[in-house]
């Protein structure tokens, strides 16, 4: 999926998280309070130059270009101390493609190379200078879901528990970031949903649209517009777009990469 296609403004409306059950009365409570805390984070990144803490995410903007040259970062980069193969996929939340490269690629290869990589999931979209916020090619939605599964990411950094996850929500994708969907995932690999809530919403949802604009930099700074694309050893290993594989001249099987990270790890060891 192409980041060239022209990104939509956001949905007019909020978005809506239709209770997936029956309506008792925590669950409504529950359902108004997750809907005033998205709408806290929509109208953060869509509306609100003024937001408070503008001020703030501009500082932290201006602090993160320090004339240290990147090469002395790289220097103590714990994978490259520690001999793991950086593997990495850029995706975009609510993207048909991403679930084909999640679920016949990306998470087969991690089950058999899970102690020989560092995994970093990525995602795609704009970060529009007006607001400190983030576009995304599938909307405000798509931004919340990615800021969802980057808090899941954050809070639960072995790769089991938050692919799992991801993987979850990205089956049903049409539905992130409903409440229902995201419960039943939390629930399935052993994610406490209050903590993710938390994540989403600490700071009115700066703190996770911080997260997300360092995420869509990095996609950038590395060349990346398509989702799903895999990068092994910070270089394009395949892309999944449209339906298709392409870009992939090492092969797109799981085995192929699977052979591409082993030859890597014993390289570094
Ligand atoms: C894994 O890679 C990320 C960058 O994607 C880096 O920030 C992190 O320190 C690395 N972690 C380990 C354990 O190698």
């Amino acid at each position: 999926m192409g980041m060239d296609e022209k990104y939509p403004a956001g949905n007019p409306g909020m978005p809506l998280i239709p209770p997936r059950r029956g309506l008792s009365p925590g669950r409504f409570l529950l359902a108004v309070a997750y809907l005033v805390v998205v709408g806290f984070i929509y109208c953060f990144f869509q509306q609100n130059p003024n937001h408070p803490l503008h001020s703030h995410t501009a500082h932290h903007h201006a602090a993160q270009q320090p004339s240290a040259p990147e090469t002395v970062i790289k220097m103590v980069e714990p994978s490259v101390r520690r001999g793991l193969v950086p593997l990495e996929a850029h995706i975009m939340s609510k993207c048909p493609d991403a679930k084909d490269c999640l679920r016949d690629l990306v998470l087969p290869v991690m089950q058999k190379t899970l102690d020989k990589v560092n995994f970093t999931l990525s995602f795609i979209g704009r970060p529009t200078e007006h607001d400190d916020g983030v576009a995304c090619k599938h909307g405000a939605e798509e931004c919340l879901g990615n800021i969802i599964e980057l808090c899941a990411q954050s809070l639960y950094p072995d790769p089991k528990t938050y692919l799992g996850f991801v993987m979850c929500l990205t089956k049903d994708y049409r539905h992130i970031p409903q409440r229902g969907l995201i419960e039943d995932c939390a629930l399935e690999h052993a994610i406490d949903f209050d903590k993710l809530n938390e994540c989403a919403t600490k700071d009115d949802g700066a703190y996770g649209m911080g997260m997300l604009r360092s995420s869509v930099r990095r996609t950038s700074a590395a060349g990346v517009t398509k989702s799903c694309t895999v990068r092994l050893n910070e270089e394009i290993y395949c892309v999944r777009d449209n339906g298709q594989w392409k870009e992939c001249p090492h092969g797109s099987s799981v085995n192929d990469l699977v052979i591409a990270i082993e030859k890597l790890y014993h390289r570094r060891a």
